[in-house]
């Protein structure tokens, strides 16, 4: 694999970290943390995670060829690489548009990516994932949330964090260089997205 990865114990948010960092570190970078003081989640909401639980991290990506107007792709990239690799442990879960895992009615994770675009040119991405991994009671706050440990509460196992981050990764980087490395080719990732998505009316059913 291609990423490396640096593992800190607490930071405010591994995005904001990797914000810091990303004229110092190579693509590919990887921020992970096993506790955030101020995770951030889409529309300035927070991200909770109980430290050591679950995986909080950030992928740095920089200089990839794909131009700023297919940046969806990456989101749609990384959140069908969540799919795959929950899939890898027997998880079924599906993409709420644009990004959100769920698996049934309940969110397992979510994606926050920042980008720096400079014209049609993306200079660099950090894609920031929270998967609730072996977490078991949520503060009641967060409206519906699941992990991989209560999908599949008849095993009474914790999945591995470094073993769940890894398949994610690699997953991901499969994705990159089969559909973000050419153009061409998105309309193939695209209906593999469109066929993960899950409608809101789903939810309330
Ligand atoms: C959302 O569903 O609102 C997106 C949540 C994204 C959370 C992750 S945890 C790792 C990275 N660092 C952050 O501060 N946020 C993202």
């Amino acid at each position: 694999m291609k990423s490396s990865i640096i593992w800190l114990d607490s930071v405010d948010s591994t995005n904001s970290e990797a914000k810091r960092c990303v004229s110092d570190v190579g693509s590919w970078t990887v921020i992970s943390a096993k506790q955030q003081t101020h995770g951030r989640g889409q529309n300035g909401n927070k991200w909770f995670s109980e430290k050591s639980k679950n995986l909080t991290f950030s992928l740095i990506l920089k200089d990839l060829s794909i131009r700023s107007r297919n940046q969806s792709a990456i989101s749609e990239a990384i959140s069908v690489a969540i799919v795959d690799a929950l899939e890898s442990y027997k998880i079924t879960a599906r993409i709420k548009w644009p990004n959100d895992i769920y698996c049934g009615k309940n969110k397992i994770g979510g994606i926050l990516i920042e980008h720096s675009i400079m014209g049609d040119k993306i200079r660099w991405s950090i894609v920031g994932i929270g998967l609730n991994v072996n977490q078991r009671i949520f503060p009641l706050e967060i409206p519906n949330p699941t992990s991989m440990f209560l999908c599949c509460s008849d095993q009474d196992i914790e999945y591995p964090l470094d073993q769940v981050m890894e398949r994610i990764l690699f997953k991901f980087e499969e994705y990159h260089n089969t559909y973000l490395q050419n153009e061409d080719n998105l309309t193939g990732l695209r209906q593999i997205y469109q066929d993960l998505l899950i409608s809101v009316k789903d939810l309330h059913l």
